[in-house]
C-alpha cells in the first residue's frame, strides 16, 4: 500500500459491505479491520495535549482511567508562548508517546476562535484570532505527524459553545465565516497538512457541520486542497449518507454496524453512486498507510517530555502586572506568606474527553518550599466550589498578618470550566474575592497567581501588586510558575486573548449559551480585538499583552511589499523574549467602514540578552489586505494606503509605518448596516443581521408544542410534563449527587446526557440499544408512557434475541 495505484487496487478488491465496513469503528476508540485483506484496525484517541489511551472502560468524557502520559500545557496556554518551534516539538512529544502506544491518531488539537469568554472548552483551544489559532495549530500538527501519528484538527467548524453543542445552529455571515471561524483551519491546513480533520457537532447555517457539502467538500478538499480523511466528533454522525456524500469517511465510535448497513442499502438502491463510497474508503485506506506503526517506534522519554512540559509552561505563563518591580522575587524579600488551594492542589488541565492521566504533577507550594524563598507558612484560604469557610479565611489572615509578602493562588476550580458545559459567568467564585478583599485591607504587598483556562473578571487588578496568569499550564505548571516568581525565568508569554473589563462589555453576552435552537453571531467579524478596539471599550488586559522582567525597544519598521523588518533591543537588564506583533490598518478603517481597525498579520518571538539588538523579519500573513467577498464567494484585495503597525500588545503600538496596495476600491458590504460600519454591533437589530445575512433568521427557541423526534436532544423534555420531565429532572439533578459522591468531572458531563439527540443514545450504546428501542422511548416521553414502556418491552426482547442467535 504505497503508491495511490495500490490504495485503488486494494479497495478494488474488496466487498461492499467489506467497504462500509470501514466506515465506522470496531468500538469506542479503534477501527474495523479486514482480516481477508490484511487491512488491520487502527486506534485513535485523544488528545490535544497528552495521550489519553484508556485500558478498561472507554468513554468520551474523561470518566474512566486512561494511561499514564504527559500532561502539557493545553491550548490556551501554549498559545500565550506564541512559539511555533516549541509547538512543533510539544507535538513531537505527543507523537511519540502515541506512537510507543500504537495509536494511529491523536484527536488534537482543537482551533475553534474563542468567540465569548464563557465558552467550556476555551482552555482546549488556542486564540481568538485565527491566525495565532492556524500557525500554532500547524506547529503542532506538523510535531505529531513527524512521529507517524495522525493529528486531527478539530472540530471544524463553528463550535462556539458547548450548550446544546451536538444540536445547536450556529448562524454567521459568510465574511465572518471565511474572515474569523474558517481562517485559522484554512492555515493550518495550509501550513500543517493534517492527516484528518474532526467534523463538530454543531450544525452551520442550518445544515450539521459533517454533512455540510460546502464546508467539507467545496472549502476543505476543493478550495484548501485537504487531501486527507474526515472523522466525526463522537456521536455526531446524523444522516450517514449525507455525510458520506459530502466527504465524512469515518464515524467514531462504533454503531455495531447499524449505519454500515445503511451505507450498503444506500448503495445496492443508487441512492448514492458506489464511487461516493470508493472515494472514502481510499482516505481511510491512506489513513492507515500514512500511519504504519514502525515496528521499532521506541518508548517515550517521559523524563524528557516531563522537562518539556516545564519549559513550555516556563514560556506561556503572563505576567499581567508587576508593580514597583515586586516580582521577581528574592530571598531578601522577606517572610513569604502562600495562600490559596490552588497553591497545594493545582488546576493545571480541564475537564473532559482531554483529560490527561499526567506522569507526575509539581505543586507550587512544593517548588517554593524547596526554593530559596523564606515560606513561613500556606494556607489554603478558601474551599473549591466556592463553599463558605470562616475558618480558613480566619487563618489565612493570621499567617498574612505576619508576612511581608503574600503569594496569592487564585482560579477558576474544576467545576467551572468543562468540556459540555459553558461557565454561567466570568467571575471568581465569592469566597476568593472576599479572602483577597480581606487581604488588600492587610496592606502586605500581594501577588496573585491565576489559573483557569479562560478570562475571569478581576476587580482587584489594580490594588495587588502583581498578577502572575498561570493559566492552565500542564504537569510541569508548578514548578515552573515557581521559576518565574523567582526570577529564574524571565516571563514571556502574552495574551492570545483579550481579557475584558466586564463580562457585559463582550459584545455576544446578551445570548450567548442562552438561546435553544441557534446561535446568531450577530457581531459578525468582530471577535475579541477586533469588537473592542472598533467600538472603543476599555479591556483589562489587551489581547497580545505581556510583561517581562526586562525592557525592549522597538526601532526602524521597514516595510517591504510581502514582509516587514523590525529592530528589537534589550534595554534591561536581564535576557529575556519578545513576542512582536505585526498588525495592519486599512485605509480609512477607523471610519465608517466593515472593517476591524487592526489585525494581525504576523508575529514572531525573538530572545535577547541584555544589550543584545535584533533585526526580525516578519512576513504579512496570507489575506493581510483582503476581505472575503460573500457576493462572489472569493477573496479580494482592497488597494489604498494601509498601516503597518510594529506592536508590543494590540493596544501598544510602538511603531507605524505606511504601505500601498493595489487592488480594487473596498466593496461596500454594510450599506445600510449602521452598526457593522460603526463597531457597535452589540446593538445589532434582527433586520441588520438579516441584511447581513441574506435571508431571513430561523426560530431560535424550540417549539414545544409538537412531538420529540429522533433529531431533537433530550433537553427538550425539560418542561414537557410526564415521564419527559421526569426524565430531564433525573439526569439534571444527576449532577449535584455525582458531586457529593466526589465524581466532579463525572457531574460536570451530565450536560453532555441533556444535550445528547435521542437518536445518537441508540448509536452510542455499541449496540445495546436499537432503533426500535429508541422510539418506544420517544412514544414514552411524547406522553403515552405505558404504551411506549410496552413497545420498549417488547423491542428489547425482539432486540435481544436477535443479538443471542447472531
Ligand atoms: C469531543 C472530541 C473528542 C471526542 C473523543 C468528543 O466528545 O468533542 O473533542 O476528541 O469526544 O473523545
Amino acid at each position: 500500500m504505497s503508491t495511490p495505484d495500490s490504495i485503488r487496487g486494494l479497495r478494488s478488491a474488496m466487498t461492499l459491505a467489506e467497504k462500509a465496513s470501514l466506515m465506522s469503528g470496531a468500538n469506542f476508540w479503534n477501527t474495523k479491520p479486514v482480516p481477508r485483506l490484511g487491512i488491520p484496525s487502527i486506534m485513535l484517541t485523544d488528545g490535544p495535549h497528552g495521550l489519553r489511551k484508556q485500558g478498561g472502560a472507554a468513554d468520551h468524557l474523561g470518566l474512566n482511567d486512561s494511561l499514564p502520559a504527559t500532561c502539557f500545557p493545553p491550548a490556551v496556554a501554549l498559545a500565550t508562548s506564541w512559539d511555533a518551534s516549541l509547538l512543533a516539538r510539544v507535538g513531537a512529544a505527543l507523537g511519540s508517546e502515541a506512537a510507543a502506544e500504537r495509536v494511529s491518531v491523536l484527536l488534537g488539537p482543537g482551533l475553534n476562535i474563542k468567540r465569548n469568554p464563557l465558552a467550556g472548552r476555551n482552555f482546549e483551544y488556542f486564540s481568538e484570532d485565527p491566525l495565532v489559532a492556524g500557525r500554532l495549530a500547524a506547529a503542532l500538527i506538523r510535531g505529531i505527524q513527524s512521529r507517524g501519528v495522525a493529528a486531527s484538527a478539530k472540530h471544524f467548524a463553528v463550535n462556539s459553545q458547548e450548550t446544546h453543542r451536538m444540536s445547536i445552529d450556529e448562524i454567521v455571515d459568510e465574511r465572518a465565516l471565511h474572515e474569523i471561524y474558517l481562517e485559522g483551519f484554512r492555515i493550518a491546513v495550509a501550513e500543517g497538512d493534517p492527516w484528518t480533520v474532526m467534523s463538530s457537532y454543531n450544525r452551520v447555517n442550518g445544515t450539521y457541520a459533517n454533512e455540510n457539502v460546502s464546508l467539507l467538500r467545496d472549502v476543505l478538499r476543493t478550495s484548501w486542497g485537504f487531501d486527507g480523511l474526515v472523522v466525526t466528533d463522537w456521536g455526531g454522525n446524523n444522516d450517514r449518507v449525507a455525510g458520506l456524500v459530502a466527504g465524512n469517511a469515518l464515524e467514531m465510535p462504533s454503531t455495531d454496524g447499524v449505519t454500515d448497513r445503511v451505507i450498503i442499502a444506500a448503495v445496492e438502491s443508487g441512492t448514492i453512486d458506489e464511487s461516493v463510497l470508493d472515494d472514502r474508503v481510499e482516505e481511510m485506506l491512506r489513513l492507515i498507510e500514512r500511519t504504519a506503526p514502525s515496528p521499532d517506534a521506541p518508548a517515550a522519554d517521559l523524563d524528557a517530555h516531563h522537562d518539556l512540559a516545564v519549559e513550555a509552561a516556563e514560556n506561556s505563563l503572563v505576567l499581567l502586572r508587576n508593580e514597583n518591580g515586586i516580582l521577581p522575587l528574592a530571598p531578601e524579600s522577606g517572610r513569604i506568606a502562600v495562600i490559596g488551594d490552588f497553591a497545594a492542589v493545582p488546576r493545571y488541565q480541564g475537564s473532559g474527553s482531554s483529560l490527561v492521566n499526567p506522569t507526575r504533577a509539581e505543586t507550587a507550594l512544593d517548588a517554593l518550599r524547596a526554593s530559596a524563598l523564606d515560606v513561613i507558612g500556606y494556607e489554603p484560604g478558601f474551599a473549591r466550589r466556592d463553599r463558605p469557610s470562616a475558618r480558613r479565611l480566619r487563618r489565612a489572615l493570621r499567617l498574612a498578618a505576619r508576612a511581608d509578602r503574600v503569594l496569592l493562588f487564585l482560579g477558576l476550580d474544576e467545576s467551572a470550566e468543562a468540556e459540555a458545559v459553558d461557565r454561567t459567568h466570568m467571575r471568581l467564585a465569592a469566597n476568593q474575592l472576599q479572602l483577597t478583599r480581606e487581604l488588600i485591607a492587610l496592606n502586605v504587598p500581594i501577588v496573585v497567581v491565576l489559573a483557569g483556562g479562560a478570562p475571569v473578571e478581576l476587580p482587584f487588578a489594580d490594588e495587588v501588586d502583581a498578577i502572575l496568569n498561570s493559566s492552565l499550564a500542564g504537569q510541569g505548571g508548578g514548578r515552573a510558575v515557581v521559576r518565574v516568581l523567582t526570577g529564574q525565568v524571565n516571563p514571556s508569554g502574552k495574551l492570545a486573548e483579550s481579557y475584558p473589563l466586564r463580562y457585559a462589555d463582550v459584545p455576544s453576552s446578551a445570548t450567548f449559551g442562552r438561546t435553544e435552537a441557534t446561535s446568531e453571531h450577530r457581531e459578525s467579524i468582530y471577535v475579541g480585538y477586533r469588537y473592542f478596539d472598533k467600538a472603543g471599550v476599555s479591556v483589562r488586559y489587551p489581547f497580545g499583552h505581556g510583561l517581562s522582567y526586562t525592557t525592549f525597544a522597538y526601532s526602524d519598521l521597514i516595510v517591504g511589499p510581502a514582509a516587514a523588518d523590525i529592530t528589537v533591543t534589550n534595554t534591561g537588564e536581564v535576557a529575556g523574549s519578545e513576542v512582536v506583533q505585526l498588525y495592519i490598518e486599512a485605509p480609512d478603517a477607523a471610519d465608517e467602514r466593515f472593517r476591524a481597525i487592526r489585525e494581525l498579520r504576523g508575529f514572531a518571538k525573538v530572545a535577547l540578552q541584555p544589550g543584545e539588538i535584533k533585526t526580525v523579519h516578519i512576513e504579512y500573513a496570507d489575506h493581510a489586505f483582503d476581505i472575503y467577498d460573500p457576493v462572489s464567494g472569493a477573496w479580494r484585495t482592497i488597494g489604498g494606503e494601509y498601516t503597518v503597525l510594529a506592536a508590543a500588545s494590540s493596544r501598544d503600538i510602538r511603531l507605524r509605518a505606511s504601505i500601498r496596495v493595489e487592488g480594487q476600491g473596498d466593496l461596500d458590504l454594510a450599506s445600510g448596516l449602521e452598526h457593522y460600519r460603526s463597531g457597535h454591533v452589540d446593538r445589532v437589530t434582527d433586520d441588520e443581521f438579516q441584511t447581513l445575512l441574506g435571508r431571513e433568521l430561523p426560530p431560535a427557541t424550540w417549539q414545544s408544542n409538537r412531538p420529540l423526534t429522533r433529531d431533537d436532544i433530550v433537553a427538550q423534555t425539560k418542561g414537557r410534563g410526564g415521564f419527559a420531565s421526569v426524565l430531564y429532572s433525573v439526569i439534571d439533578r444527576s449532577s449535584d449527587v455525582l458531586m457529593l459522591l466526589g465524581r466532579p468531572h463525572a457531574a460536570n458531563n451530565t450536560r453532555f446526557a441533556l444535550d445528547l439527540p435521542f437518536r445518537s443514545i441508540a448509536r452510542m450504546s455499541g449496540g445495546a440499544v436499537n432503533d426500535a428501542m429508541l422510539d418506544a422511548l420517544l412514544v414514552m416521553v411524547n406522553g403515552r408512557f405505558w404504551r411506549g414502556a410496552r413497545q420498549l418491552f417488547a423491542a428489547w426482547r425482539a432486540h435481544r434475541r436477535a443479538r443471542l442467535s447472531e
